[in-house]
């Protein structure tokens, strides 16, 4: 029995009713048809950097363990023991050689494989135990953009390139700027008492919501309200979304890496191009749980039921910086977009309030607006790529992630997926793009 969530959300109108937020039902479509098929980030490659490293993670509620092998490829598969259930491994991150379910004592090494099982000769007969049938289930397909590796359970997901399609273009502007790439740092986690959608669409799509939400954490911080400047907003076709003001509006304040940013602009402009050099980052979700903004947070939600998440952060620092920018860099994270940032607890403040607000029926079936700036979205205008608005106000970014969970929740496969993204003429397979964008 599968809940029809077309009767909640109705993109082409701009309307969306709160069900989707509270729904246990829904909630448990989601494990199955947002969690176990699309393309999750699981970790940077800087996580993982030596043979035998390894770092666990969730796609959804499902443990995953992502092990670095010996001959430097990454495999990750679920972090359950085939004899019980239970957790295989048990620690965040660490250097294994192998893992011991800690409750009867099997052991797989970390290339998914069991290889040991007490009293093995004993206990099983090999007709009906063969070892080598009994991993643990490993991840459908793993990719790497960049060095983020992301995973899907469905071996029919588009590839990791085509998911991503012309959002790379904007991923690339915060993490393509150096030949020696970044480096995850300064691991925070924390739970949230709200639906995780209610999160995953404000890097998507909400920067209006930064002048009243954040007014005092502007004031302590000097900073003034935003003025109406230049800006825009992306919507992918698989659910993804970014926002930004271009450049100008923000105070810029001298930073003790500023030499060694300087030294580096030419080999920036090199990569990314002038434009995406100087803006084009602001905040960002590939859906449905990878989020970053320009400051170098990068994050990952957990969901867990359908009102609570928990928040994965790290911070990205460019690998080759100086230790003092590092450190500059992860203190700002710190103080703005950590657990105990002024921002951060600005934010989850009104998810969990509207979470509480969701149990109301009234509440859930009263229809919420999404209809910012609707009808203004044109495909590669001004050398942006895909499907964009110009004001980074706009619900066009919400709608789009919308769009695509409706395609989900309401398809048993990934071919119907992309049947009905193909008769609305969305496009489908990722196009190469020039680090300037697109001309026209
Ligand atoms: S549950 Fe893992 S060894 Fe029994
Ligand atoms: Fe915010």
């Amino acid at each position: 029995m599968t809940t029809d969530v077309s009767r909640f959300i109705d993109v082409d109108r701009g309307e969306i009713q709160g069900e989707i937020f509270h729904s246990a039902e829904i909630y448990e479509q989601e494990l199955e048809r947002v969690w176990a098929r699309s393309w999750v980030f699981l970790a940077h490659d800087s996580m993982i950097p030596k043979r035998g490293d390894f770092i666990q993670t969730y796609i959804g509620e499902d443990p995953v363990v992502v092990v670095r092998q010996r001959d430097g490829g990454v495999k990750a598969f679920l972090n359950q023991c085939r004899h019980r259930g239970m957790r295989i491994c048990r620690a965040d991150r660490g250097n294994a050689k192998a893992f011991m379910c800690s409750f009867h004592g099997w052991v797989y090494d970390t290339a998914g494989n069991l290889i040991e099982v007490p009293h093995e000769e004993t206990a099983y007969r090999p007709e009906v135990f063969d070892k080598s049938d009994w991993g643990p289930r490993p991840v459908a397909r793993l990719e790497s953009y960049r060095g983020f590796w992301f995973g899907t359970w469905d071996a029919e997901a588009p590839s990791l390139t085509d998911y991503l399609g012309d959002m790379a273009w904007y991923f690339d502007a915060h993490f393509d700027r150096y030949a020696s790439g970044f480096e995850a740092i300064a691991v925070h986690k924390w739970v949230i008492g709200a639906n995780w959608k209610l999160n995953a669409e404000q890097p998507s799509s909400d920067m209006y919501h930064g002048d009243v939400t954040h007014v005092s954490a502007k004031q302590v911080m000097g900073i003034g309200p935003t003025p109406d400047r230049e800006g825009h907003q992306f919507s992918g076709t698989f659910g993804h979304g970014t926002g930004w003001w271009d450049v100008g509006g923000n105070t810029r304040r001298a930073s003790v890496g500023d030499a060694w940013l300087a030294d580096h602009r030419e080999e920036v402009v090199e990569r990314v191009g002038e434009r995406r050099a100087d803006g084009v980052r602001g905040h960002a979700n590939i859906f449905p749980n990878f989020m970053f903004l320009h400051n170098g947070t990068i994050r990952v939600t957990h969901p867990r039921g359908p009102d609570e998440f928990e928040v994965w952060a790290w911070t990205m620092v460019p690998a080759d910086a100086p230790a003092e920018l590092k450190e500059e860099i992860r203190v700002k994270v710190l103080r703005t977009f950590s657990p105990g940032g002024l921002f951060e607890q600005d934010d989850a403040e009104n998810w969990v309030e509207e979470q509480r607000i969701m149990r109301g029926y009234m509440a859930r079936r009263s229809p919420l607006v999404y209809t910012m700036r609707m009808g203004e979205a044109r495909r590669d205008q001004h050398g942006l790529p895909g499907l964009t608005v110009d004001h980074p106000y706009a619900d066009e970014g919400s709608r789009g992630m919308y769009r695509h969970y409706l395609d989900l929740m309401m398809s048993p496969t990934w071919a119907d997926v992309i049947e009905r993204k193909r008769e609305r003429d969305e496009p489908v397979t990722a196009r190469p793009l020039d680090k300037n964008g697109v001309s026209r």
